[in-house]
């Protein structure tokens, strides 16, 4: 099929280059020419495994082209829209204007019988809106939202665990089926609803997820004032298939471009539909999420004896997560950004964010490498769980650092082992 993907950033760029190498011509159009750019030269503009691979196959092949000219989309059947919805700088909820600026810029390229496609996450009622611009061209809109995870975003696209389609026909069905043709041959479900299902489906899965994990973190909290093992705790309620064991890793909490930003969308727009108290608690699970940096912090000062003021503190890790250099809303960003405000000598250093965090915070000092940022610390903050922090070996770790001091805000490393070596060791919610 041939088909357009509106917007290239993580979402919109891993789409075009999946959706081209199941076999589909594809043209890849954003606004930001530096970005394009590099997505024509066969470079990914950010870091995600197996994205270069695939934009220098399709490179060669020639399905994949990239634009910053929207008018290109013109002649393809079906139009990606995949721009990103931030949050709103006077508020919690989502800022559509990227969305509703490539609907708009897209219409007078649009043929009867399109079928423009929105994978944005978007506050429940927009698709219902901008159908009502789309449909007077005479093409069709769905609704069909991702459920890609960073560092894993290639897989996700290519092999998604569901497939959600909001539409208001049955040919708008058919059309999805055939883009996605190679999941429905794998049996993947398939769920077809309305509009506003489709959105919420989306928006209460990254509500799910994210209560999820403050609820672990919540438990923590519990067990730092009782002598209780987070970590215990998550693995013996875990066993219940009912509960499951993933999402339960407590430690500084979440982050990135979704979960944080989602649920205080979600807020805001079930408050704008009267409906605030339903999800009330999502303001909780945010505040317990946020206090968990707190501490880290809190934790980092305590073992210094009070305070970290001129005290050398090395921050491993600065991504939001591991297997990525997205710091966006990230937890170990902000862990080091606030030690270094209360005059702490911060050092950070990370696999791959340091470019991004360097960008955003240049008050920081950036190691160039894991000896680097080790050397001579007072106290070690383990903040993002990168193999390379989570593989670290207690005894030539100490020999790195001036005080054998450990945060482990991920609770990845093992205690036992570390406190032998002569750490004093520190987890969230754990003895
Ligand atoms: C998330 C959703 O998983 C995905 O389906 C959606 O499309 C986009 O948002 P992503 O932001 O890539 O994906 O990250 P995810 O792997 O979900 O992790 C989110 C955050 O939660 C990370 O900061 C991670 O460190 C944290 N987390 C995750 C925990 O603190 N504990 C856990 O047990 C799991």
């Amino acid at each position: 099929m041939k088909m357009s993907v509106i917007g290239c950033g993580y979402l919109g760029a891993v789409h075009a280059a999946a959706m081209a190498s199941l076999g589909h011509e594809v043209v890849g159009i954003d606004v930001d020419p530096a970005k394009i750019e590099a997505l024509a030269a066969g470079q990914a503009p950010f870091f995600e495994p197996g994205l270069p691979e695939l934009l220098t196959e399709n490179h060669d092949t020639g399905q994949l082209r990239f634009s910053t000219d929207v008018a290109d989309a013109k002649g393809f059947a079906v139009h990606f829209i995949g721009v990103g919805t931030p949050q709103r700088r006077d508020g919690g909820g989502a800022d559509l204007t990227y969305v509703d600026a490539a609907v708009r810029d897209l219409l007078p390229h649009l043929s009867p019988g399109d079928l423009v496609v929105g994978k944005s996450t978007v506050p429940v009622g927009t698709a219902e809106r901008l159908a009502e611009l789309i449909e007077p061209t005479g093409a069709e809109l769905a609704w069909n939202p991702e459920f890609l995870r960073e560092g894993f975003a290639v897989k996700d696209t290519i092999e998604p665990d569901r497939l959600v389609y909001g539409v208001r026909s049955q040919r708008a069905v058919d059309i999805l089926d055939e883009v996605y043709a190679q999941a429905m041959s794998l049996d993947t479900p398939r769920i077809v609803t309305d509009y506003a299902t489709a959105e919420l489906v989306k928006t209460a899965a990254n509500a799910f997820l994210a209560t999820k994990i403050s609820f672990i973190n919540a438990m923590a909290e519990i067990a730092e004032v009782t002598g209780a093992d987070v970590t215990q705790l998550a693995d013996a309620i875990g066993h219940d298939v009912r509960i499951g064991r993933k999402f339960l890793n407590a430690g500084v909490g979440f982050g990135g471009g979704c979960l944080p930003k989602d649920i205080r969308a979600f807020s805001a727009r079930a408050e704008e539909l009267g409906r605030g108290e339903s999800v009330a608690f999502l303001k909780e699970v945010d505040a317990i999420n946020l206090r968990r940096r707190q501490r880290v912090i809190d934790l980092v000062k305590e073992t210094l004896g009070g305070s970290a003021y001129l005290k050398r503190v090395a921050v491993l890790g600065l991504a939001f997560k591991p297997d990525s250099d997205d710091i966006r809303d990230s937890p170990a960003l902000d862990v080091a950004v606030q030690l270094h405000g209360l005059g702490a000598d911060v050092i950070a250093w990370d696999p791959e964010a340091v470019p991004n965090a360097g960008k955003a915070h240049p008050q920081l000092e950036f190691a160039d490498n894991l000896e680097d940022v080790l050397r001579g610390a007072e106290a070690v903050v383990l903040a993002t769980e990168w193999k390379h922090f989570r593989e670290l070996d207690p005894v030539a770790t100490k020999e790195a650092v001036a005080t054998p001091i450990i945060v482990d805000g991920r609770n990845v490393l093992d205690p036992v082992a570390w406190r032998e070596a002569g750490w004093t060791y520190r987890g969230l919610g754990r003895p």
